[in-house]
């Protein structure tokens, strides 16, 4: 770039030459991004323990793959598809997904539930985040973080476009509302819960209400591994009911398989 910078100089603004530049440095982040997604896809492909059969990963694969490419998608195809294992592998019951944003995460996950005859229900303001005062600072990459309130916002009009049109929304409950508001109420045993909800607050939420209903040998994944001050969160929880998060310090995606109740279990 640097070559090109010295080469255009003389004919075009700087202002341009910063354009270019900025265009240059976003293709070729999307480009490794795009070639890290097609590397990783590769583990999913080979994993022969999957009920589900190599064409029919494959498919899924690619379907992940174009709805990232046509929907705002703030996750890897490789946390989808750690969850989507999770999903393919974890007893009876909901799968639950807390935050949706435009519904991309939504879309994909809906494939896998319609498959398996599941509810995928999923829980969001449709507003985008609540009013806060967390100060993130800096995720664990050094990137500054802020949450302002109404960021990564999608209607619930856009999100069931979104969702029937790349997924299947016929697998999907929307609970719209504040968690805090919504998820008292809910009593449905859960088979594998996502949440993608930015906050130390709603993570709080989400673990309060939906970890009793989670079923043994359920599982909780949080896609927010990456926040310290939501890492410091999961770590209390931990501690109190003597759970480990897998990832937990390391990635952004970190889960939990919920122990089993057996009192005869060695
Ligand atoms: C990062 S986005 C989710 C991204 C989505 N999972 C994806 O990968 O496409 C976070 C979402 O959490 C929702 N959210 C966060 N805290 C919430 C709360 N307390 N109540 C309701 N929704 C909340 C926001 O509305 C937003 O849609």
């Amino acid at each position: 770039m640097h070559i090109a910078r010295t080469v255009l100089t003389p004919f075009v603004s700087t202002k341009q030459l910063d354009a270019i530049s900025q265009f240059y440095w976003n293709l070729r982040a999307h480009i490794a991004r795009f070639a890290d997604d097609i590397r990783l896809s590769g583990t999913f492909l080979s994993d022969t323990s999957l009920p589900m059969s190599t064409l029919s990963r494959l498919w899924f694969i690619i379907r992940c793959l174009y709805i990232s490419l046509r929907l705002e998608s703030p996750h890897s195809q490789q946390e989808i598809l750690a969850f989507t294992r999770m999903i393919l592998l974890a007893p009876p019951g909901v799968i639950v997904e807390a935050g949706c944003f435009k519904g991309s995460s939504t879309a994909k996950f809906s494939l896998i539930a319609k498959r398996l005859n599941r509810t995928l229900v999923v829980f969001d303001s449709f507003q985008g985040i609540p009013e806060n005062r967390e100060d993130h600072k800096r995720d664990f990459s050094g990137n500054p973080i802020c949450f302002a309130g109404g960021s990564y916002a999608g209607t619930i009009e856009e999100v069931v476009t979104n969702v029937g049109r790349y997924g299947r929304a016929d697998a999907c409950r929307f609970v719209r509302g504040w968690f805090e508001d919504t998820m008292p109420t809910f009593k449905e045993p859960i088979a594998a819960a996502y949440l993608d909800v930015d906050l130390v607050s709603s993570t709080q939420t989400c673990l309060k209400y939906l970890y009793p209903l989670l079923t043994s040998g359920g599982f909780l994944a949080s896609q927010d591994g990456h926040l310290p001050l939501v890492v410091n969160v999961l770590v209390d929880w931990q501690k109190e009911n003597d759970v480990t998060f897998t990832g937990l310090g390391t990635q952004k995606l970190v889960w939990l398989c919920k122990p089993r109740n057996n009192p005869f279990a060695l």
